[in-house]
């Protein structure tokens, strides 16, 4: 499974990206404003530190306006991949894109038939937003499963982004369904280091190591 890191925070992005462990990275219009930066220049930032997928997000509601939006951005860089909203007009969109060969991640997924969708229309990826579905009491991994299973029986291309991650089991959870892709935030990355043994057991070989060389 791959691991992107959700968020447009380049401090992050450059810690996170020198552990080895990244293969790409999701933003949002929520992460960009975030940094209280100029949009562009983030985007051209991160370009520069992580080579893999980069999605980045239109603001457009209509199909011409988001196709517009995503060609100027495709320009970016070879890795930008351009993050539509689940609409009618998305959808339109991510076909006219894709026949051009510009990457799509469709986002703000939270259905199966929205994923089925989107892989008609020919997204590269799609995105279920598994934490907002769990905030209002329903089990996002749930849809994970059906995305994952329902692509795996027709043969579609696009990779699915567990997306909208809030704990480390929801990682451990894509990676058991079998998802191509899971987006976590830098919080999320952190804590999957973690183990209380791990430190517990670095402590004692030390302590141990030197009582031998008579230090302690
Ligand atoms: C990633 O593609 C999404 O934009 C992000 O995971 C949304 O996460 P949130 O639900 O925590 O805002």
């Amino acid at each position: 499974m791959k691991i992107f890191l959700d968020t447009a925070n380049i401090e992050h992005i450059r810690e996170a990206n020198s552990w080895g462990v990244i293969d790409g990275v999701t933003t949002n219009p929520t992460l960009i404003a975030r940094e209280g930066r100029e949009f562009r220049e983030v985007v051209e930032e991160i370009c520069s530190i992580v080579d893999g997928p980069i999605s980045v997000e239109v603001i457009a509601l209509d199909h011409e306006g988001m196709i517009n939006e995503a060609r100027d951005l495709a320009k970016i860089h070879r890795n930008i991949v351009i993050k539509i909203p689940m609409t009618v007009d998305g959808l339109k969109a991510v076909k006219v894109l894709s026949r051009e060969g510009v990457k799509t991640n469709m986002t703000l997924v939270f259905s199966p038939n929205q994923a089925i969708l989107a892989a008609k229309a020919g997204a590269t990826y799609v995105s279920p937003f598994i934490g907002r579905l769990d905030d209002i009491g329903h089990e996002g991994m749930s849809l994970v499963a059906k995305v994952v299973k329902i692509y795996q029986n027709y043969g579609f291309d696009t990779q699915v982004i567990v997306a909208s991650v809030r704990h480390p089991m929801h990682v451990v959870e894509a990676a058991m369904i079998g998802a191509h892709v899971c987006t976590v935030p830098y919080a999320v990355l952190e804590k999957m280091v973690k183990h209380p043994l791990t430190d517990i057991g670095i402590e004692r070989f030390l302590a141990d190591w030197r009582r031998y060389r008579g230090e302690g």
